[in-house]
């Protein structure tokens, strides 16, 4: 599973060797996109699967990553919160330093993330994340967007044709994007969108979450292909 993403990343990214073997068992990296799409002094939040990583380029043309979430409420933090070299959570105002990750005025530190370049394109190395990442067996484009994400509403899947396929593209929390094949593991039909948290095949009555392409009710006994995404500037990619 974990190699198949990597080699997926590898092909696009024409990565080498090194990159496959450097990545911790329990870890996956991601292509954020470009390094030129942040502004030197800023930063960005990105959703990757369930996560949110914030990215600042320093003035010294250093990429840092952090967990995007409060580490002393545990809310989420926001851009707007950023302030030169600082971000502050916008419930307990607590500020803390993008150059360093620590809290300016407590003993609280934000939660890092491992950030490299690679031809240009940021890569951040995020534990946990494997259990939300199914196989790729095809490679899709990192660089091209699929869809603007605001037009995947929160509780209708979008079909969109991509370079792996047709898929279905729901947002199942807000901020939270998934895409799973729309090619029902039964027998191949295309599924479509049943309600909120469901996809329906039409042709046998198999049923799937939206979440996680899991089976809820056969004939289909394996779930949906799932493929990660990531959102940048308003647009989802594969990640
Ligand atoms: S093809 Fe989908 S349930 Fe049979």
């Amino acid at each position: 599973m974990e190699i198949d993403r990597r080699t997926a990343l590898a092909g696009t990214l024409a990565v080498g060797a090194a990159l496959i073997f450097d990545i911790p068992a329990h870890a996956t990296e991601f292509n954020l996109g470009k390094a030129t799409a942040i502004k030197i002094g800023a930063a960005k939040i990105f959703s990757v699967g369930q996560s949110r990583v914030l990215i600042y380029r320093s003035s010294s043309q250093k990429f840092l990553g952090y967990t995007a979430v409060c580490p002393v409420d545990k809310n989420p933090l926001a851009l707007t919160g950023v302030s030169g070299s600082r971000i502050t959570c916008s419930k307990d105002r607590i500020a803390f330093s993008l150059s360093t990750g620590k809290a300016t005025t407590r003993t609280a530190t934000l939660a890092s993330v491992k950030v490299r370049l690679q031809n240009g394109f940021v890569l951040a190395t995020l534990a946990g994340t494997a259990s939300i990442a199914p196989t790729q067996a095809a490679s899709p484009s990192m660089t091209k967007e699929i869809i603007e994400a605001s037009k995947v509403p929160n509780s209708t899947a979008v079909k969109v044709n991509t370079s792996v396929g047709t898929l279905m593209i729901s947002q199942v929390q807000r901020g939270t994007y998934v895409a799973l094949s729309a090619i029902c593991t039964h027998a191949g039909c295309e599924v479509s969108d049943a309600n909120a948290t469901t996809l329906a095949c039409g042709c046998h009555g198999a049923v799937f979450a939206k979440a996680d392409g899991s089976v809820i009710e056969g004939p289909a006994k394996t779930p949906l292909k799932r493929y990660d995404l990531v959102e940048r500037e308003g647009f989802l990619y594969f990640s």
